[in-house]
């Protein structure tokens, strides 16, 4: 959401709870507050009044809706999760990476690079060696460039010409993909020196310092976020590289599309997180196409198979050879086609992305969009899950590698509906998204109903003000008290449910009732996270932690407290100080703290 929607959302909501707050104590109270709606319903531009009696119909639970703060310009700006993932892939069209050489100038490179058209974007990374991803403004530039690019014929390593090129040289796959490299053929001209752009968080240790030095918890959880969301620049290498896959699948499929999912594009992703693609084959042209009555009509002869899953499994595995035989950059193919969604799995060296391939998974793009959503329509909510998701992370309740941790996916469910719990709601439910729904939202997949509005200015809030500092304070506590021996979490109702089966936690799928997304997690695991959960609730109850001048006045202002000292990793095996510790905990110096954490990193 851009800044002035949410100062108008924001002025809406206050005005609000002012009303929930007074409301009903005075005539003088009542008045004023006509005025102010009045106001409001004039510069907003709606017809809110409306908009809350239909608002009301579809959700009785609502009870004091504050009625939709955006207005017609800002409902024509707003961009769909559709409409800004159409326009990232088609950018990454446009766009090359490109290895280049240790010392370069920027300004010559780019002039170099400008001779097959103007360029629009560039920037510069290191991942082992230097990259720069170019986007030219008009994809014919794409051409030109390949028109000028060698194949290189022998191994770069040997010296061309030389007997070890001949007799030992590898072999060149001549797949002209628009990953490239650039040889600087002479000394560097003019002054080398460029600027790289991140593509990994800062390491824990430094966050925690970093952290110690705000003023309060609530610019804790923005300073957090801000060192750990994606840049724009991972994002726009994140869309290139499905594009790179693209082409190699299009070899087989020339109008599939390759599109990425997860964390890479629901506005929860952190630097270096893994890249999932969706091989989208619904957008190839002849399905469902109207037949003539009479005469005559051509149809593809096509292999057939009675098995869907069996289908994306052998699409996946000859896509997955692909990429192993000619996917420059690509290395560890991995083809997992027996788990219950299919994949192919890779690194992919220039950008650094561990990469799972999928195909026929349009529940998780849904899910992926569903996430989208909730973190456009409220900016708390994309600061809680930032620091909740870092905070498990840091003390092993989630992990890159499968087992029966709780899964980024799963965290992120938990603290939406811990955030739909509040007295009052900060988001809405799913089956109220569901309800604002028009006729181009509707989406059934494999009999599942996965509608749910797409234009978050037509959702209506409730006016809650907690800040973030409440709500991470509070989080802690709700899951650290959570009935989770008989209670499934359900984001659908907005309401805790009896568990319908015998796993440890149950987190009801959003779009597939009858499946829980949690069910991979052990009693031992559920049960770090609630005694963690309890700790660090304990934690931020003590005054001394809450604020920077508790913790020993401004000459040790480094000392963590607040969320940083949510983020030093426990000591013990299990990932949880006895009780005992505890106490003796805040009692250690900064140092000492920093030394165990940088000793448990390295376990
Ligand atoms: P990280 O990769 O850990 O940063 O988070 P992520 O959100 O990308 O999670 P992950 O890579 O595990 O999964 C990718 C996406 O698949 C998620 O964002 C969901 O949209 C979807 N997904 C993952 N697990 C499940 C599940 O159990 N059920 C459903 N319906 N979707 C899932
Ligand atoms: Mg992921």
């Amino acid at each position: 959401m851009r800044p002035n929607l949410r100062l108008r959302a924001t002025m809406a909501s206050s005005i609000s709870m002012c009303r929930l707050h007074m409301g009903g104590r005075s005539a003088l109270a009542k008045c004023l507050f006509k005025k102010l709606d009045a106001r409001i319903h004039r510069h907003l531009g709606t017809n809110v009044v409306a908009a809350r009696e239909e608002h009301l119909k579809k959700d009785v639970t609502l009870t004091d809706p504050v009625p939709c703060p955006f207005d017609t310009e800002q409902r024509a700006e707003y961009r769909s999760f559709e409409a800004v993932q159409t326009e990232r892939l088609e950018q990454a069209e446009r766009s090359v990476l490109i290895s280049c050489p240790k010392k370069l100038n920027e300004k010559n490179v780019l002039a170099y690079l400008s001779k097959h058209g103007n360029i629009k974007k560039c920037f510069f990374y290191e991942n082992y060696g230097i990259y720069a991803v170019v986007e030219y403004a008009n994809k014919d530039s794409i051409a030109s460039l390949h028109k000028g690019t060698a194949i290189p014929s022998v191994n770069p390593k040997s010296k061309p010409g030389t007997e070890a090129s001949v007799n030992h040289g590898w072999h060149t796959v001549p797949f002209k993909s628009r990953l490239l490299s650039l040889k600087s053929l002479g000394p560097v001209e003019g002054k080398a020196g460029l600027q790289f752009q991140p593509q990994t968080t800062i390491p824990v240790n430094l966050l925690v310092q970093k952290l110690s030095n705000e003023e309060s918890i609530g610019q804790q959880i923005i300073t957090l976020r801000e060192a750990y969301q994606l840049t724009e620049e991972s994002t726009c290498l994140r869309f290139l590289v499905c594009s790179l896959l693209n082409d190699i699948a299009a070899a087989y499929f020339p109008e599939c599309t390759v599109r990425p999912f997860g964390s890479s594009v629901n506005g929860f992703g952190k630097l270096g997180c893994d890249l999932d693609m969706f091989l989208d084959l619904d957008g190839i042209s002849g399905r469902n196409m109207k037949l003539p009555k009479a005469g005559f009509s051509l149809e593809y002869q096509m292999m057939q198979n009675n098995s869907e899953r069996a289908v994306t499994q052998n699409i996946l595995s000859v896509i997955g050879d692909c990429v192993n035989h000619f996917g420059a950059g690509c290395v560890g193919v991995i083809k997992i086609l027996n788990a219950r969604c299919p994949l192919v799995r890779f690194a992919h060296q220039p950008s650094g992305f561990q990469c799972d391939l999928t195909a026929n998974n349009r529940v998780a793009i849904k899910s992926t969009e569903l996430l989208y959503l909730y973190g456009e329509l409220e900016e708390r909510v994309r600061s809680l899950v930032f620091a909740v998701r870092c905070w498990a992370r840091v003390h092993g309740i989630t992990s890159s590698i499968p087992g029966a941790w709780i899964t980024n996916f799963s965290l992120t469910v938990m603290v939406l509906f811990f955030l739909q719990r509040r007295s009052t709601p900060l988001i809405p439910t799913l089956d109220h998204l569901q309800g604002l729904a028009g006729p181009a939202d509707r989406s059934v997949i494999e009999g599942n109903d996965c509608t749910f509005v797409s234009d978050v200015t037509k959702i209506c809030r409730q006016g809650n003000t907690e800040t973030a500092e409440q709500l991470l304070c509070d989080f802690f506590e709700f899951y650290g008290t959570f009935p989770f021996d008989r209670m499934s979490i359900n984001i659908r109702k907005g309401k805790e449910q009896n568990k319908p089966e015998d796993a440890p936690l149950h987190i009801q799928n959003p779009f597939e009732s009858s499946l829980n997304v949690s069910k991979n997690v052990n009693v031992v695991q559920l049960g770090r996270f609630v005694k963690l959960c309890q700790e660090s609730s304990w934690l931020l109850q003590q005054a001394e932690n809450m604020a920077p001048q508790a913790a020993g006045g401004a000459a040790a202002k480094a000392t963590p407290w607040g969320l940083a000292s949510l983020l030093i990793p426990s000591q013990d095996a299990n990932g949880i100080r006895p009780d005992q510790s505890r106490r003796t905990r805040r009692r250690e110096k900064s140092s000492e703290r920093i030394r165990s954490l940088l000793q448990s990193l390295k376990k």
